[in-house]
């Protein structure tokens, strides 16, 4: 902590400039336009004052080189090349460390080698660099990626690596040189480019090497990575992360591409927040770490039919790690690298702008056409997606992406949310019954099994041991099924129940819309009702607001006041008209409101007179049980509140599951303002609900 320069340790990252006691430069975790980033020498602490980071030396590199608290003294220490010893090593930890240790000194040395070979030898320059300038690549980019050239010599590096001291078993443990049974020893990656693979703290794990031949059938593996071994696992580690990880956090994106040179060739076109999963299927390992920088992804997908398949697992597995999933599909038969080379870095940019789309456009985009009018295609799409959903942990987002599917397929929404509610049931009792299984096979531990939900879900693709589908002679030809995939998927809907569902245009979505609007209406209809029966009879005495005297209040007068006294008006025209006839006429002397508008010359409504008109006849004069119902008539004081406390409980309740459709629209989603706005009217509403709940008498508001 003592040693530790905050304005050397900034001076790294930012070019700091004198401004008076302190120093000042652009901030590097937000997009700064004007110096904001301010050091103190004398405090010994940094600090932005637009976006507020910053702090010590030691939280300055957590953040900037996103590393734990242990990280960050450990990049300090050996920045003042300070010894720390953490704590009393077991010797199998030592001789295990200094294996690790030595395997990445060796890693290191060969590096460099790979790059000497290629930039300082006749062959290296005409082969290797040759190679990578005629695929388009700058030179600032060959350099930032230290891609390098391994000769087309039997056993060169072996050699140089011995001449240069180290020893031969982590040469061979690296899996740099490779030893034939006869003893004679050969390098892995001889007559290929390299790709030097880094952790995320920028440590070289492994190589992978491309021949150099454009061909890739034949008898050559197009790559050759290093082997597994205890400092790389091919599974773990993610292409690029060492140089994006800065770029995800300002973005908050982060682009995942399928291979080396398409994480290159995005860096060149300007676009830095991108991984490569490197061909194999993505991990939950390689989920986490990028969980660790952002939350966003966007899949890039090359536009081939293999590409998508293989991609389909991916998807579910990022979604059950509770990632914003997007996907990108490219134009056929490219993939983001050759892509690149046809774009300039602005058309490059803006078309990966505008052509993400979510995980259901995605598949629905691939398969609606065709499966519109096959029942089988139309089911597989829809359980595919119905599986994709139930993977979803966050109830919420989960919820909005039932809606988005329901919308998009134009299916009921409920139906989807039962199918997804049975495969998470299915899910959590396959969980449990592995749970169990495990137990019962003793206490081993629970090796590379990470076990939960999206691990049983796909069971092949965390557990892929072989990794690579390229093993030769399995050249990747997509094979039955549709571009989803041919995986089994549970048939959570039957083929029949989502053609019914889906029966006739516009579906049981709209159904459930125009079926709310009728309870509406049926409300609406009760005080009609009233006006129609006994629109001009009194219904109470009432002091009048001028004279003060009493004087009798007829029940349309009484509608008329409480719809006025909230600025309320009846919804359908039919009901507004009747209302406003009845005003018109009811001092009329002899009126009778039910026989005005049972007669009434515009049949629309006569008709709706006849049907509201008539007290059952029954109901007036029962006498049962010792209770006698006296007729509305007698009861018009009583009755009419309440019908009007009704109704408008039925508008309150109407706007409320209306903000509440809008407030997860999208649209009101992505814009904070809005959606506090009108979070504060639903609430605002919610109030008078209760107040018209307690009007209601013993009525219960839920
Ligand atoms: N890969 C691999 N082994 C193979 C083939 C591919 O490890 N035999 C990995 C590499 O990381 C490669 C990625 O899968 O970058 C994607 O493969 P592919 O699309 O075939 O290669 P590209 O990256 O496009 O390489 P190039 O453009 O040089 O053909
Ligand atoms: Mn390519």
């Amino acid at each position: 902590m003592d040693a530790a320069n905050i304005v050397d340790v900034v001076s790294d990252f930012v070019t700091l400039k004198r401004a008076g006691a302190n120093l000042k430069g652009l901030c590097p975790f937000h997009d700064d336009r004007t110096p904001s980033f301010m050091v103190s020498p004398s405090k010994n602490i940094c600090k932005c004052f637009a976006c507020g980071k910053g702090g010590t030396p030691v939280h300055f590199i957590m953040e900037h080189e996103q590393l734990t608290y242990p990280e960050a003294l450990r990049y300090l220490a050996k920045k003042y090349h300070i010894e720390i010893q953490e704590r009393e090593q077991t010797d199998e930890e030592k001789a295990e460390q200094s294996e690790r240790e030595s395997m990445f000194a060796v890693n290191e040395w060969a590096n460099e080698w790979f790059q000497t070979q290629m930039n300082d030898t006749v062959d290296g320059r005409a082969v290797g660099l040759a190679y990578f300038r005629q695929r388009g690549f700058r030179d600032d980019i060959i350099k930032k990626f230290q891609v390098g050239f391994c000769p087309d010599k039997y056993d060169a590096q072996w050699k140089a690596g011995k001449a240069a001291g180290y020893n031969e078993s982590f040469l061979l443990k690296t899996g740099l040189c490779i030893q034939r049974e006869d003893g004679k020893t050969y390098d892995r990656f001889r007559n290929r480019v390299i790709f030097p693979i880094h952790t995320v703290s920028g440590k070289v794990v492994g190589f992978g090497g491309r021949v150099l031949d454009s061909r890739t059938k034949g008898v050559q593996v197009k790559y050759q990575n290093s082997p597994e071994s205890v400092i790389y696992s091919k599974k773990r580690e993610l292409y690029g992360l060492y140089l994006a990880k800065q770029a995800i956090v300002k973005s908050e994106l982060c682009y995942l591409v399928e291979g080396y040179t398409d994480v290159m060739a995005m860096h060149q076109q300007g676009v830095e927040n991108v991984v490569a999963s490197s061909g194999t299927a993505l991990t939950e390992a390689q989920i986490r770490s990028i969980h660790r920088f952002t939350e966003n992804i966007v899949v890039i997908y090359d536009g081939d039919a293999a590409g998508i398949k293989a991609s389909q697992r991916g998807i579910d597995l990022l979604l059950a790690e509770g990632m914003n999933v997007k996907l990108l599909l490219l134009p056929d038969g490219d993939d983001p690298d050759s892509f690149a080379r046809k774009h300039t870095a602005t058309e490059y940019q803006e078309y990966l702008r505008d052509h993400q789309v979510d995980f259901i456009h995605f598949k629905t985009d691939l398969l609606l056409q065709e499966a519109q009018n096959d029942p089988i295609k139309l089911s597989r799409l829809v359980n595919n997606i119905v599986q994709s959903l139930s993977v979803i942990p966050d109830d919420i987002t989960r919820s909005f992406y039932i809606k988005e599917t329901a919308r998009t397929l134009d299916m009921d929404e409920r139906l989807i949310t039962s199918a997804v509610g049975k495969v998470r049931r299915q899910q959590r009792e396959e969980w449990r019954k592995q749970k169990e299984r495990e137990k019962q096979a003793g206490e081993r531990q629970a090796q590379g099994g990470e076990g939960g939900v999206a691990a049983l879900q796909r069971p092949s693709a965390a557990g892929d041991e072989s990794g690579e589908p390229w093993a030769e002679g399995s050249e990747q030809a997509p094979k039955g099924g549709d571009l989803l995939g041919d995986e089994p998927i549970p048939e959570a809907l039957t083929a029949e129940e989502i053609a019914k569902a889906r029966n006739g245009q516009g579906g049981e979505n709209r159904l459930a819309a125009t079926k709310n609007d009728l309870l509406f209406l049926q409300t609406e209809a009760l005080l009609v009702q009233m006006i129609v029966r006994h629109g001009e009879k009194v219904m109470c005495d009432v002091e009048d607001e001028e004279t003060g005297e009493e004087r009798p209040l007829t029940v349309v007068e009484y509608i008329q006041y409480s719809l006025d006294a909230d600025e309320i008006q009846f919804r359908s025209p039919l009901h507004r008209q009747i209302l406003t006839e009845a005003l018109q006429h009811f001092k009329e002397e002899g009126f009778r409101s039910d026989r005005y508008f049972e007669n009434h010359p515009d049949l629309a409504v006569a008709n709706l007179a006849n049907e509201l008109g008539h007290e059952p006849e029954a109901l007036s004069k029962i006498h049962s049980k010792g209770i006698t119902v006296k007729p509305e008539e007698e009861r018009l004081v009583e009755l009419l509140p309440h019908l009007m406390a009704d109704y408008k409980l039925a508008i309150v309740d109407d706007s409320l599951r209306s903000m509440m459709q809008e407030m997860r629209s999208p649209e009101v989603l992505a814009d904070k303002n809005r959606f506090m706005d009108l979070m504060k009217r639903y609430q605002e509403m919610k109030e008078v609900q209760k107040e018209l709940g307690k009007q209601c008498g013993d009525r219960v508001i839920n």
